[in-house]
This record gives structure tokens, sequence and C-alpha cells, in this order.
């Protein structure tokens, strides 16, 4: 055997056994986070759960602490006591000077998502009411 051919066969072996210490590695496919669906037979507190999630997927928690602290919004640890769904609504559809509105960007937030956020403030402090159907673009039905 020449020299070229001893080291094709090597070369051969060294890359069979790469691949097949790779394929005996565990592939764990990735996930990205299940988003809940949201229908109009959930009870507001099941809705509240899902908000609260979508509350930390949306980044409002960059600027609202819900417990106690102040950040660049105010605290909405209390926000059920203190303002109505309407206003919730209001305020997340049209954002401020310096809040996004939750159905834009960044966040983009449908309908469904933005209900299930007020039922999610309701809680905090108060109690969950709204339900999907409740809330769209704008304010309460
Ligand atoms: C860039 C920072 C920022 C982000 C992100 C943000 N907010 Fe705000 N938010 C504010 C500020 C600041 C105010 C106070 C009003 C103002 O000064 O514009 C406010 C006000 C509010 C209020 C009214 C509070 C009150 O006491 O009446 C609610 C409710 C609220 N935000 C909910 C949310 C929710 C829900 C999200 C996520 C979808 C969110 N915010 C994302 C900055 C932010």
């Amino acid at each position: 055997m020449s020299g070229g051919t001893k080291l094709i066969i090597v070369a051969l072996i060294v890359t069979g056994l790469y691949a097949w210490f790779g394929n005996s590695i565990p592939q764990s496919a990735w996930e990205a986070p299940q988003k809940k669906v949201l229908t109009p037979d959930m009870k507001p507190a099941e809705l509240a759960e899902a908000g609260r999630d979508i509350f930390k997927r949306a980044g409002c928690g960059v600027c609202h602490s819900v417990r106690g602290e102040t950040l660049r919004g105010p605290d909405l640890s209390r926000i059920g006591a203190e303002r109505d769904a309407e206003i919730m609504a209001a305020i997340l559809y049209n954002g401020t000077d310096v809040m996004p509105a939750a159905n834009k960007a960044p966040a983009y937030l449908n309908d469904a998502e933005i209900t299930a956020v007020v039922a999610y403030m309701q809680s905090l402090g108060g109690r969950p009411k709204v339900k999907i159907g409740d809330i769209k673009s704008g304010g309460l039905e």
C-alpha cells in the first residue's frame, strides 16, 4: 500500500469515528416556549395566569415592577385595586410618550393577549374579571 492510500484509509477511519461519536450524543430539539392558546371559555383566573407569562414575554417588567419597586414606570403591585379594566386597556392600546402601545412594536400583542394581561393586572391587588372578547382594539366592549 502506498503512503497516500494509507493516509486516505486513516482519514476515513477518523471521519467515521467522529460521525459515530457525533451520532451517539443524544440530540435534543430546541423548542420555542409554547404560546398558550387563549380561548373564550377560559375563566378570568386562568387568563390572569396566562397574562403573567405574556407580561414577562412582552417586556412590561423592564419598566414595571409588580412587587413595590419603582422602575422607569409606576409599580403595578396594586394596579388591580387602583384602575379599572377600561383604563388599563386604554393605556395598553394607546401607550404614552414613554410607554410603547402593547399592540405595536416591540410587543405586538393581539386583543386576546392584551385581555390576558389586563386579567393579570386585575389580579394584582384585586380579582381578575375580564374574559376573551371583553376587550377589543381600543376599549372594553
Ligand atoms: C419603556 C417603559 C415601559 C414599558 C416597556 C411598559 N410601560 Fe407601562 N408605563 C410606563 C410609564 C413611564 C408609565 C406611566 C405613564 C407615563 O409616564 O407615560 C406607564 C403606565 C402604565 C400603566 C398605568 C399605571 C397607572 O398607575 O395608571 C399600566 C397599567 C401599564 N403601564 C402597563 C404596562 C404593561 C402591561 C406593559 C407591557 C405590555 C407596559 N406597561 C410596558 C412605562 C412602560
